[in-house]
């Protein structure tokens, strides 16, 4: 796991969209796993301005979002469909026949329609059949979930149906008019396993409000009671922190400096 602490959102931005770049520069159809959210917003936009400004060809890229509300249509501004779309797709000139959600076929359906079951296992199947996520890009709630898996959830599980948690329905509502209300209960996400597959995770949290959940991540015990901490046994996690969110490790000097001594060859 190697720990990144940048001055902001946008040097973690360029980092993230060198790697991609320096991935499509050897793999024209990488797979990419995509979050939603605030945080990976600055990494998308750095991506798309890379892409413009080194003239990469992108065409064949594939994606693979983490999860999706179940209750919104897919037409909602607010389901992971659009968000996706919108922030992804569309700046970065992906083929959007290339790029899947989730559940997507099922956004509108109840949640009491069975089928949802089988949307998940058939989706961790696509990613296997696409031959798995080159480079996961990810968030992290205040209370240390990743994807949607909420404290609790299994360390080995598949993508499935999950129940928000409280304070994930919370922190969401500034994206539904900061109504708690409007934010849906249940959603489908990509399970521990299915994000522990992908070859190299790359996780970004910014602000004070992200520094507990970081410091669980990274150097508390791992425990599905902070599921993120199951990154501590991925053979290649980058967790890129700014000071704020970096507040609460103990061990930032050796971070810090690991980073200034890295070789210029070895990436991230
Ligand atoms: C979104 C997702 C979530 C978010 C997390 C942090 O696809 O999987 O785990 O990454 O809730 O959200 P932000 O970045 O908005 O703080």
């Amino acid at each position: 796991m190697e720990v990144i602490i940048v001055r902001d959102e946008d040097e973690a931005g360029e980092i993230y969209a060198q790697c991609v770049a320096d991935l499509v520069s050897v793999k024209l159809d990488a797979v990419l796993g995509l979050a939603t959210g605030s945080s990976p917003l600055v990494a998308y936009r750095h991506l798309a301005n890379l892409v413009v400004e080194k003239s990469i060809d992108i065409s064949q890229v594939r994606g693979f979002a983490l999860d999706e509300y179940i209750g919104l249509p897919l037409s909602h501004p607010e389901s992971y469909h659009s968000v996706i779309q919108r922030t992804v797709v569309e700046p970065l000139g992906l083929n959007s026949e290339n790029v899947h959600v989730p559940g997507d076929t099922l956004a509108g359906a109840p949640l009491s329609d069975g089928t949802r079951m089988a949307a998940g296992v058939a989706y961790d199947r696509a990613i296997a059949a696409a031959g798995g996520v080159d480079i996961q890009i990810l968030g992290i709630g205040t209370d240390g979930h990743v994807g949607f898996n909420e404290p609790g959830s299994s360390l080995a599980s598949g993508t499935r149906i999950k129940t928000l948690a409280e304070q994930t329905r919370i922190d969401n509502a500034r994206f539904f008019d900061d109504d708690v209300t409007k934010v849906p209960t249940h959603c489908i996400t990509q399970g521990i396993g299915t994000i522990m597959r992908a070859r190299h995770l790359v996780l970004l949290a910014f602000g004070a409000g992200k520094a507990e959940a970081v410091a669980e991540t990274v150097e508390g015990g791992v425990s599905a009671f902070c599921p993120a901490s199951a990154l501590q046994m991925h053979p290649h996690a980058t967790i890129i922190v700014d000071e704020d969110a970096a507040f609460r490790l103990r061990h930032k000097d050796y971070y810090r400096y690991a980073y200034a001594h890295k070789p210029a060859w070895q990436g991230i």
